[in-house]
């Protein structure tokens, strides 16, 4: 599946093409992990979630044929869980990591989910606003998570994905974007 979606807010570079990650991405995609996280995956990580998980799904964002976004999910029968998120700190605050909430998002329901959950760090108010944007709600907080500094993770879920209700809350968040 294809998307291209474009965000609307002003002085926006262009268009983001949203694609299927393959292994040959690997190394620009480790570029924006390691520019987006304290902790990262390594290199065989996204190999082996590409190649071995059957449950996993992963996307990049391109411009102009630059990766500037990645994201990934696994899905299993009615629940999800997106294994991460990020955006090229020189893209941000441009929707672009919306945009692929939203594809993450899509793709889940597509196949088949009603729940979706995330960790995000106690400290990560912009990534928490975003989720809370499309409907994630803080359920409990898994006390020092992180290894790195003993953060709190805060786990999230947003439900009932198949509903008319979060179906209108798509619709109208999504038209900024078409
Ligand atoms: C979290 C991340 C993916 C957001 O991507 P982005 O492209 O910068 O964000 P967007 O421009 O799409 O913003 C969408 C929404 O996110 C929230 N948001 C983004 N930046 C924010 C900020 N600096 N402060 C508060 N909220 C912010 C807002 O809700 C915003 O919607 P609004 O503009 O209507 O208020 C990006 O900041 C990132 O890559 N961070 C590092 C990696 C990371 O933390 N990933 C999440 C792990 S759980």
């Amino acid at each position: 599946m294809k998307a291209e979606l474009t965000p609307s807010s002003a002085g926006t570079p262009g268009r983001m093409e949203i694609v299927p990650m393959t292994a040959s991405d690997i190394s620009e995609v480790l570029r924006i992990e390691r520019a987006s996280f304290s902790t990262t995956w390594p290199s065989d990580a996204f190999y082996n979630e590409l190649t071995t998980n059957k449950l996993a799904h992963y996307y990049v964002g391109r411009i102009d044929g630059k990766i500037i976004a990645y994201g990934g999910i696994w899905v299993i029968f009615e629940d999800s869980h997106i294994t991460t998120i990020a955006v090229d700190p020189a893209f941000r605050g441009k929707k672009y990591g919306e945009v692929m909430l939203l594809k993450l998002i899509d793709e889940a329901i597509a196949r088949g989910a009603a729940w979706m959950t995330l960790e995000v760090r106690e400290s990560n108010v912009s990534a928490q606003q975003l989720y809370r944007k499309y409907g994630f709600t803080t359920v409990t907080t898994r006390k020092g998570y992180y290894s790195d500094n003993n953060e709190n993770a805060l786990v999230m879920w947003a439900g009932n994905l198949k509903g008319e209700l979060y179906h209108a809350r798509l619709s109208a968040l999504r038209t900024r974007f078409l």
